[in-house]
């Protein structure tokens, strides 16, 4: 074992917070727990664990609770897709699994709301799988222990404290290990005056020794992306929807798209003021069809899209074409305007 595990499991043996999930012998409530805990503080996390426990002690009770029952439990909890996600996962652990769960990460992979960090940390402390995991706390505890300086918010960087968390695991402890580098994190590594003096693995730590420990991890900024807001026109006439090419030169220049506009207060009244002042053309939002987001390289868009109706007289824009719907897919387009037309198509975005 290597020097690092073996300072860390020595100190989680006397350190280790007493906590409703630990040890427990069931993987349900490692699951439930580990699911609270994304997003949430240990602390928060306590009581809503408790009550959960006590009105869906196992999984086949909560396959088969309502989704109100599940959703009051969880409130004031947040994150609401997670209550969703787990809810939706019981019962196909129930339905696919036999109420039974899995302890093969790729299986755990596969249920909704379990990710890479999740499906480890309930592998190895519900059924003692060695695998690695990797949380905030612990990245915070890797980036300093081994000086770590690529950033650890992109992808080099998070794959460096994932190789690290593995080369270091202890074969046959990881549960304890993945436990106590969280407890590691939450007590002695703290973020912000980590308790140095405290730590187990202090003479081990390289950002220690350098003295850099308040710079790591290294993060980098993520840049402010605008968001931008608009609305667009699905009108369609004798089997041919209305589409407009856009300017050569520019974002998709050239390529088609379903009549938009950006707008800033209602997204249909803005609609109709905003092509007839722009392209003299007189459209009538009947109904919500789709919002699409979308990001972008340098900004995130939000579509509003409207079936229209045209009213009153309209001359054809000289960048608009009526368009055959099976012929749509000829016309280049980006990637919001061919969802559009998919669903158009087939109903489904
Ligand atoms: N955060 C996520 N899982 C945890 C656990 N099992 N113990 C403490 N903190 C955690």
């Amino acid at each position: 074992m290597k020097k690092f595990a073996e300072l860390i499991l020595a100190w989680y043996t006397r350190h280790a917070r007493q906590l409703p999930w630990r040890n427990h012998p069931d993987p349900y409530a490692i699951w439930v727990s580990e699911i609270m805990l994304q997003q949430t503080q240990v602390a928060t996390v306590i009581p809503y664990f408790e009550r959960w426990m006590n009105k869906f002690p196992d999984i086949s009770t909560l396959a088969v609770a309502s989704e109100q029952e599940v959703l009051s439990l969880w409130e004031g909890l947040g994150y609401y897709a997670r209550v969703r996600n787990l809810h939706k996962a019981a019962q196909l652990v129930v339905s696919e699994f036999g109420g039974v769960i899995p302890r093969d990460i790729a299986e755990l992979r596969k249920l909704p709301g379990v990710g890479r960090y999740t499906a480890a940390a309930i592998a190895s402390m519900a059924y003692g799988v060695d695998a690695a995991t990797l949380d905030g706390n612990l990245r915070r505890v890797f980036a300093r222990v081994f000086n770590i300086t690529l950033p650890a918010n992109t992808p080099p960087g998070e794959k460096i404290l994932w190789d690290l968390a593995a080369q270091h695991l202890p074969r046959g402890h990881a549960g304890e290990y993945n436990q106590a580098l969280m407890d590691l994190g939450a007590t002695i590594c703290l973020p912000k005056k980590p308790r140095c003096p405290k730590c187990p693995v202090r003479n081990l730590c390289e950002a220690r020794a350098l003295g850099v420990q308040d710079v790591r991890p290294v993060v980098k900024k993520k840049s402010v992306v605008p968001i931008k807001i608009q609305a667009a026109a699905v009108v369609v006439r004798d089997g041919k929807v209305l589409m407009a090419r856009r300017p050569s030169k520019g974002l998709l220049g050239g390529m088609w798209e379903f009549p938009a506009s950006p707008v800033t207060t209602d997204p249909a009244l803005g609609l109709s003021a905003e092509l007839e002042s722009a392209y003299q053309l007189k459209v009538f939002p009947v109904s919500p069809f789709a919002t699409i987001r979308h990001a972008y390289t340098h900004f995130k868009l939000t579509e509003y899209v409207f079936l229209c109706t045209l009213r009153g007289e309209n001359t054809l824009p000289e960048n608009c074409r009526w368009i055959s719907i099976p012929e749509l897919d000829q016309y280049p387009m980006g990637k919001v305007d061919r969802r559009i037309t998919k669903k158009l198509i087939t109903g489904n975005e």
